[in-house]
């Protein structure tokens, strides 16, 4: 069936700002209060899971949508909404026959047979790397889309070479212009890759990290020369299923540990260290400090995710909090500490040009409640090097997603640009789009753009420069 024509949903996804889109647009904003900047040229764009048909709307996965990109191109001033679907080979071919094709693990055997065994829904995260822009979704190969519109060119398996799923975070070293990437794979052994592509996008370089069972391993990070693989216990187990319970879940016995691992060597010189059992779904950066590796990144206790029941308010070992692990080569000791122990915050993101080294600053969506579920309702700017923070909050009834950080074209300091992101009011009704100064974040947004549609919440967000889509491949 079509969510376009369920009346009064009673899925949670399918409402308020949860609820998807099917109109695409592509116009002016007009209702803009405060001042753009004139520097600002680029675009702001986030994605998330937008589906169209759904067989059972009691079954529906909140990660399982068609991609829908949102994009806000700032122009000398001006500003445009678009908005439009990623289409993929798999969303076109739904579109087609107007109804679902792959239902997760129901999909018909013909269907599997005739179309493929799994779609690609591009729907988690974009990155520009060589010249190209792309969405991306794990477990799937990179689809790459053009600037500013967002018409579709295809996926791309770099010349044959990409024999693994690509992560939805790979990592580009700002000083190389390399781009690390990696996959887990649930099915068969290595059960993690780890690629390495050039600056111009040639896949060098692939080698199978071994870990004892399937986990999901949905973030990574890079310092200047290593790479770091997170083998948290979110295990994937097929034989829960004909018990009727989820395949994955949290299994604390498997174990909690990083992996570091030089960058372009081979993944039997990974190095494996232990810490305290938890899950962690992004990490915020990492660099090197002497002997040390650091990682910074958004953790919690545990996940509930294969749960038959959600956390109970005031269980807040769900909630992802700031946190910092050591991992001394030499000495193979681990020290961890958390960063901030009051609030709980996720999608942290930085000035991209300090991935790799020490930032100082990470944009964080603050948590409102004691899990995920509560929703952001506002940006905190941490400043890890000082151990402060600044809190802006989006007021009463607003919620928000993803902040990024889009630099300000010839600035000195790690802060010098601006903080962007969505913004849901309940009471107006509407989308905003805010822009914060950076550097002077207690003053809250120097411009609103009120969006000409709704923008229900997604996933992960991107700035691409307006001279980097200029001279896209
Ligand atoms: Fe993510």
């Amino acid at each position: 069936m079509r969510i376009a024509d369920i009346e009064n949903p009673t899925v949670p996804y399918f409402r308020g700002n949860f609820a998807p889109v099917q109109v695409e647009h592509n116009e002016p904003c007009t209702e803009i209060s405060g001042e753009i900047p004139t520097a600002l040229n680029g675009a702001f764009l986030r994605i998330g899971a937008n589906p169209v048909f759904v067989n059972d709307p009691e079954s529906y996965h909140p990660f399982a949508g068609d991609g829908m990109i949102h994009e806000v191109v700032f122009d000398q001033g001006r500003v445009t909404y678009v908005n439009r679907f990623v289409e993929t080979q798999g969303h076109l071919a739904e579109q087609e026959l107007g109804r679902v094709i792959w239902d997760g693990l129901k999909t018909a055997p013909e269907d599997a047979e005739k179309y493929g065994p799994s779609k690609n829904i591009a729907n988690t995260a974009m990155i520009f790397h060589a010249g190209k822009f792309l969405a991306l979704q794990e477990g799937a190969h990179p689809f790459h889309l053009k600037l500013p519109n967002l018409d579709p060119v295809g996926e791309t398996d770099y010349e044959g070479r990409l024999n693994h799923p690509f992560s939805a975070h790979p990592k580009i070293d700002p000083r190389t212009g390399e781009l690390v990437t990696y996959g887990y794979n649930v099915m068969s052994k290595p059960h993690c890759c780890v690629s390495l592509i050039t600056e111009k996008g040639e896949l060098v370089h692939t080698t199978g990290v071994d870990i004892p069972k399937p986990v999901m391993m949905h973030d990574c990070a890079i310092s200047s020369n290593h790479t770091i693989l997170m083998d948290l216990p979110c295990v994937f187990d097929f034989t829960r299923m004909a018990e009727g319970k989820s395949m994955l879940y949290f299994e604390p016995e498997n174990g909690s540990r990083f992996g570091i691992l030089e960058r372009g060597a081979e993944g039997s010189e990974v190095r494996w260290f232990d810490v305290a059992s938890c899950y962690c779904y992004h990490t915020v950066n990492a660099f090197e400090e002497g002997d040390e590796v650091v990682v910074e990144g958004c953790r919690s206790e545990r996940n509930s995710i294969g749960d038959e029941e959600r956390p109970k308010k005031g269980d807040r070992r769900d909630l992802p909090m700031l946190h910092q692990w050591r991992f001394n080569l030499k000495t193979g000791e681990v020290r961890e500490r958390a960063l901030d122990s009051d609030w709980g915050s996720e999608f942290a993101r930085i000035n991209e040009d300090y991935i790799g080294v020490r930032n100082q600053f990470t944009y964080a969506a603050r948590i409102a409640g004691d899990t995920l579920e509560s929703g952001f309702d506002g940006i905190v700017k941490y400043d890890l090097v000082n151990g402060s923070s600044m809190h802006y909050p989006y007021g009463p009834g607003r919620l928000g997603g993803e902040p990024i950080f889009a630099p300000k074209p010839g600035g000195e300091n790690e802060d010098d640009g601006w903080v962007i992101g969505f913004v849901w009011d309940e009471q107006l009704q509407h989308s905003e789009c805010i822009v914060l100064d950076a550097a002077r974040f207690e003053e809250g947004p120097i411009a609103r753009v009120v969006m000409p549609a709704r923008v229900p919440f997604g996933f992960h967000s991107a700035w691409v420069d307006r001279n980097l889509w200029e001279a896209q491949q």
